[in-house]
């Protein structure tokens, strides 16, 4: 697999637009997912969490990737999604994963610089252009890729600091940089997410040539307030809860309506998850980039 991954971000500052992140955990879904990418000649990424990475096998997921990178032509990039410690980056380096994400955003900080410099430095030791992005601040929510049923508070307080994040770009040598800025993982039925346009405006000013920006929480956020944190400076979107919900609810419905071939209760569920990337595709302004 292309372990030039820095490229990519490289091409997506320059011309000022997002790459999408798809998190998937089934070959069905990365399938459906390379599809469209292939249709709309969009860079994308791939994303496992923990979970969805065990799910898949870490080999059988570079597997996949690989041939879709051969049929679409599209070089596919398999990020290792909020890596919690450095046996799991090895893990995922041996593989061969060509992008890494060390979350260390609920650690102490200089816990967190601790570990995430050293991630930078084993990813670096495998290739020096293997992509590693850190995560400065706290996301709210609890975390999962669902729908919540209870309100999320965001407090001031777990804002990444634009002066703070310089620091941490700088001593970690990351290359980009997951931000808190009122984004939330999972979608609440009660909070909908207030982005702090002007904390991101100084934090892509101050960054702008030291790393790119990374959006989690890309599901639930109206697509206007998506496309404007683009125009702000964000490069990269990380989407999962709409995807499974897109996949769950299209599966539920051809099992309840008495479908019985998995290909044939499958195929609803890779159409709703190739419409929702192709709507993430077009508000991340990454159509037509390759
Ligand atoms: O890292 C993954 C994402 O941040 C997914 O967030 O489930 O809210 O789309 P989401
Ligand atoms: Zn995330």
């Amino acid at each position: 697999m292309n372990l030039n991954t820095k490229q990519f971000f490289k091409k997506a500052e320059d011309g000022g637009y997002a790459i999408p992140q798809l998190n998937v955990s089934s070959a069905d879904q990365m399938k459906a997912v390379a599809k469209v990418a292939l249709e709309l000649k969009s860079p994308f990424i791939f994303g496992t969490s923990e979970g969805e990475g065990k799910f898949l096998g870490l080999r059988q997921a570079i597997a996949l990737a690989e041939v879709y990178e051969k049929e679409t032509g599209i070089a596919s990039i398999l990020n290792a999604d909020h890596t919690k410690s450095l046996e799991k980056v090895r893990e995922y380096l041996d593989a061969g994963y060509n992008s890494i994400h060390i979350d260390g955003s609920l650690l102490p900080y200089e816990e967190n610089l601790e570990i995430t410099k050293k991630a930078v430095d084993m990813a670096r030791k495998v290739n020096e252009n293997i992509s590693v992005e850190g995560e400065l601040g706290q996301i709210g929510g609890p975390g999962s890729s669902k729908i919540l049923t209870e309100a999320v508070e965001i407090k001031e307080e777990n804002l990444t600091s634009p002066k703070q994040a310089l620091e941490f770009v700088e001593a970690t040598g990351i290359d980009r940089l997951g931000v808190s800025i009122g984004n939330m993982h999972g979608i609440s039925n009660i909070t909908k997410p207030k982005l702090d346009f002007e904390r991101l405006s100084e934090l892509h000013e101050i960054l702008k040539e030291k790393c790119v920006l990374v959006l989690h929480g890309g599901s639930g956020i109206p697509d206007d307030d998506i496309k404007k944190a683009v125009e702000l400076g964000i490069r990269k979107i990380n989407i999962n809860t709409e995807l499974r919900l897109a996949f769950a609810g299209a599966l539920k419905k051809a099992l309840e309506a008495g479908e019985t071939t998995p290909y044939k209760f499958i195929a609803p569920a890779q159409d709703a998850t190739q419409k929702t990337t192709q709507e993430k595709i077009e508000i991340c302004g990454s159509k037509n980039k390759i």
